[in-house]
């Protein structure tokens, strides 16, 4: 059976510990939708809820304003971003990646240059600037083992000179890891901006921003950061500061208003931002991060990536499932087709029996989906705090489910 990295058995006692819902009777294969917090991301929340119930939500934040900073700090120290000048937060990693495409402000014939893998929420941005617009969409070819051909991007990117570059890090609907940081050299050889969503990323693997040389990488709180649903971050580089790249609505937040129809732009990432913050959820990402680095992203992205080599060679042995990954390079999120079964249905068994997945469906990765002839996809997307156990249990339960009553 696969190799599992050794972990230190009571590293691995630790970070269950700091899990209440392991061995508590639930097996969470559900990373990728949203990872289990950790118990000092929950107490991090639930304190400053708890000032805002008896302080005043304004004087809550005000009691806090060193730790909002720290938050910054150890979003910035988990990207490897150069400073936390270089960091927006925001609710999601789908508001922070609209707030990044919205400083382009692409017009007619201008090019989206973009992969066939991005994520359905980022194509359908694309699409409605292609309708409002005018803006031309290109999608770069695939390699034949899967992911994004980077000779694709050389040769359309200099064909097209587009405005910007976009690749979704990690999609959502299979294993594929793109090669991001070669995508990110082309740019930078072509002084093409580029926008990178790491949404599923961020927690799984070790980010260091500068080795991609993107302008900005999106990314969200809940997944396998293991932070709370509700938040997300953008990373928005030195050069596009400098170059004074800007959402399309700025609000108080991004600018100050200083004479009737005058604004002044904030210097630093925080003009991506809004105004209104959840400051609680905040707190809860700052410790994720914080919680992140301290197991060590890069022992996370070992364990997690070995897991999911288990999940997917298990998947393989069993009759009636078809795994769906693609891709030189594989990551903890393995998609499958269960024959003659919906996803969803298949999701909702697995609950009842206390382990959670979850379903892809068609509209969720259209291109993908077409491509592989399928339907519907059970994902199973482990992470570090799993054991080799809570696979096996599932896997095993999946399969009887599969089989059907003797
Ligand atoms: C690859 C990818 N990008 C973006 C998103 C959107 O993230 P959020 O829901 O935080 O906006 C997801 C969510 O599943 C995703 O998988």
């Amino acid at each position: 059976m696969t190799e599992i990295p050794t972990t230190d058995p009571a590293e691995l006692r630790r970070w269950r510990a700091d899990t209440p819902a392991a061995g508590a009777g639930r097996i969470h294969l559900n990373n990728a939708g949203a990872a289990l917090m950790p118990l000092p991301v929950f107490n991090a929340i639930h304190h400053h809820l708890d000032r805002e119930m008896r302080l005043g939500g304004y004087e809550a934040a005000a009691e806090v304003e060193g730790r909002i900073g720290r938050v910054y700090d150890e979003v910035a120290g988990l990207l490897h971003a150069p400073g936390a000048h270089n960091i927006a937060l925001v609710e999601n990693a789908t508001v922070a990646f609209a707030q990044a495409l919205s400083a382009f402000d692409p017009g007619p014939g201008d090019v989206v240059l973009t992969t066939r893998n991005d994520y359905a929420s980022n194509q359908l941005m694309y699409l409605s600037l292609a309708e409002r617009r005018g803006v031309e969409i290109v999608r770069a070819d695939d390699l034949p083992e899967g992911g994004v051909d980077p000779d694709s991007i050389r040769t359309l990117l200099r064909r097209h000179r587009p405005a910007l570059v976009a690749v979704t890090w990690v999609p959502t609907n299979s294993g594929l890891v793109q090669p991001v940081e070669e995508v990110g050299r082309i740019c930078a050889e072509e002084d093409v901006p580029y926008l990178v969503d790491g949404c599923q990323a961020v927690g799984q693997m070790p980010v260091h921003v500068e080795s991609l040389r993107c302008d900005f990488l999106a990314g969200t709180g809940r997944k396998f950061l293991r932070g709370p649903r509700g938040t997300g971050f953008l990373y928005v580089s030195d050069r596009a500061l400098a170059a004074g790249h800007k959402p399309l609505f700025l609000d108080m937040r991004g600018a100050d208003w200083v004479g009737a129809d005058l604004y002044e732009l904030r210097a630093d990432a925080r003009r991506f931002e809004n105004w209104e913050f959840a400051y609680a959820l905040l707190m809860g990402l700052g410790e994720a991060a914080w919680y992140a680095r301290g197991v060590g992203v890069a022992t996370a992205w070992e364990r997690a990536r070995a897991l999911a080599l288990r999940v997917r060679r298990r998947l393989e042995e069993i009759d009636g499932i078809r795994v769906l990954d693609r891709g030189a390079e594989l990551c903890a999120i393995v998609t499958a087709e269960v024959e003659g079964r919906a996803a969803g249905d298949v999701v909702v068994s697995l609950r009842e029996q206390g382990i959670n997945t979850s379903a892809i469906d068609r509209v969720s990765a259209v291109i993908d989906m077409d491509e592989k002839g399928a339907a519907t996809a059970l994902r199973i997307s482990p992470h570090y705090y799993n054991t080799e156990a809570e696979i096996d249990a599932a896997l095993a339960a999946l399969e009887s489910l599969v089989r059907g009553p003797p």
